[in-house]
């Protein structure tokens, strides 16, 4: 299987990155990425200017796509921008990879994303799968996890004391509100990749425990 990874250098994807390298069915992966990745025979990680996506088919065919790239509305500093990235980005890669003979199209969406929602966040995520599914991938796996818990480069504090409150309250919390693991989400993607069932499947967050 050739794997077209985005968001290899972020928490979820960074996972997806090692779990795949670690099995040998993948035999290639194109890790596309605005920063440097460690070398490795079995992947190529060029660097992309995001903004303005090259076209080149070398960097696009695969025939599955894990997509783990998104970003926070701090970083990326106005609503605009987090849209563009959260969605213009992962659909422009996803037509991309459509084009070139992608089957699979996997995202790392998040839990409540509904295009209808009255919170931006939701209705950005709830956007970006709706317009990924009219795409018409053989197979499309929508993957929502709740809070994402584990340990980052950088200060996230609101997320870091939710993680806190979420792992203390966990004993007596439903499965559906607990915190979900990064290692836990990559091995859900990537174990979607070897499904042949067609359609959309959703991965709800406590299917991710
Ligand atoms: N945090 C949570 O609790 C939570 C909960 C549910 C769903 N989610 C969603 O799950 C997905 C993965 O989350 P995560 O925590 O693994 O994210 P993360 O650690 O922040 O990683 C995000 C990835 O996207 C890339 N990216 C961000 N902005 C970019 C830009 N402008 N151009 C190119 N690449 C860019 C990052 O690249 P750089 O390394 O170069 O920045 C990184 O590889 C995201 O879509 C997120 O919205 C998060």
């Amino acid at each position: 299987m050739h794997l077209l990874l985005l968001g290899a250098t972020g928490l979820v994807g960074g996972h997806v990155l090692t779990q795949a390298l670690a099995d040998p069915n993948v035999t290639a992966i194109t890790a596309p990425t605005r920063r440097p990745l460690p070398t490795n025979p079995r992947l190529s990680a060029p660097m992309v200017d995001f903004d303005n996506l090259p076209q080149d088919p070398a960097l696009w065919a695969a025939d599955v796509v894990i997509c783990a790239l998104g970003t926070t509305l701090k970083a990326a500093g106005s609503r605009e921008r987090f849209y563009l990235i959260d969605h213009d980005f992962t659909l422009g890669i996803a037509r991309l990879a459509k084009a070139h003979g992608a089957r699979i199209f996997i995202l790392n969406s998040a839990k409540g994303a509904d295009p209808k929602s009255p919170v931006f966040y939701s209705r950005v995520k709830g956007e970006t799968e709706r317009d990924i599914q009219a795409l018409g991938f053989q197979r499309t796996v929508l993957v929502r996890p709740g809070l994402i818990d584990g340990p980052r480069g950088e200060p996230r504090p609101f997320e870091q004391w939710a993680g806190r409150i979420l792992a203390v309250l966990k004993p007596v919390l439903p499965r559906s509100m607990q915190a979900n693991r990064p290692e836990r989400i990559a091995r859900a993607m990537l174990a979607a990749a070897w499904s042949s069932e067609p359609g959309v499947t959703v991965v709800a967050s406590q299917d991710l425990l």
